[in-house]
């Protein structure tokens, strides 16, 4: 067959323990940043060592298969999503997290075929955290399988909204009314600085819901599946199905859920990946 997921599967989890490695050697170093879009958007000499590493081990083993990573879009590859078996990664989800020695960061890696996600793998090194997915096949943590909280009330509810790194005055404007719509009607508000991270956090359901606006699809593509897998949902910011591209996602354990905190949030307008 063109795509036998379970060869891939293993491919690339072999992948991302390697790359694991990698992070978890450079994470107590001092660490040479450099900034991209803004001041605040940092990239690491990891964050491109890691890519790099992937990208190898992609054409090593599948040379007809596409790669979409961040780095390799920021240093001017495009980013067309086709129906070919692509490889997207965030190769450190929570950069910002790495520079300051925050165990709060990981690898995102997801492979889709015909724009549909078939592996979704995200691994935090530091804390030893591997959760994996495969369509139709559950999601687990570690090996065990994980299932999203049974909470449907958003007053009872642990959220997790994210400031980004875009010093843009009218992101930044809408983030605060974001978090000032929810503040008094949630249980709690948290932003843990990894947008991977967040996503499987309610995929084994240490969370209830998580949205963000102006992430890309490499921070959600891996998270979309897992969180699938594990019972809950994963939609558009306004409620329709969720856009990989669109730079913008909701995600809960229920849709009960998400449709109330939907209607609270301020609806930023961005530029598609
Ligand atoms: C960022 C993190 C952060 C989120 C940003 C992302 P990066 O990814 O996931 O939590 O708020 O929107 O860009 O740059 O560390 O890979």
């Amino acid at each position: 067959t063109e795509f036998d997921v379970e060869v891939v599967f293993e491919v690339a989890l072999k992948a991302v323990k390697d790359a694991g490695e990698i992070i978890k050697e450079a994470f107590y170093k001092k660490k040479s940043v450099l900034t991209k879009s803004c001041d605040v958007d940092l990239v690491t000499e990891t964050d491109q060592a890691v890519e790099k590493m992937l990208i190898g081990r992609i054409k090593e083993n599948f040379p007809n298969h596409m790669f979409i990573g961040e780095e390799s879009v920021a240093a001017g590859e495009n980013c067309d999503l086709t129906n070919d078996p692509t490889w997207i990664v965030d190769p450190v989800d929570g950069t910002m997290n790495f520079v300051h020695s925050f165990p709060h960061s990981c690898i995102a890696l997801a492979v889709l075929y015909n724009k549909d996600v078939h592996i979704g793998i995200i691994y935090n090194p530091i804390l030893d955290q591997m959760y994996t997915a495969k369509c139709n096949q559950g999601a687990f943590l570690n090996d065990k399988p994980i299932r999203v909280s049974e909470e449907t009330d958003l007053s009872k509810s642990l959220v997790i909204a994210e400031f980004g790194t875009n010093r843009d005055p009218q992101k930044m404007e809408s983030v605060l009314k974001n978090i000032t719509a929810l503040m008094n009607k949630v249980h709690g508000l948290r932003a843990m600085g990894s947008a991977a991270l967040n996503m499987a956090s309610v995929a084994a359901g240490g969370a209830d819901c998580y949205f963000e606006f102006g992430i890309h699809v490499w921070d959600i593509a891996a998270g979309a599946l897992i969180i699938k897998e594990a019972g809950g949902v994963c939609l558009d910011t306004e409620g329709g199905p969720l856009d990989l591209m669109s730079r913008r996602m909701i995600c809960a354990s229920s849709e009960k859920l998400a449709l109330q905190i939907i209607p609270l949030l301020d609806q930023l307008k961005l530029e598609r990946d």
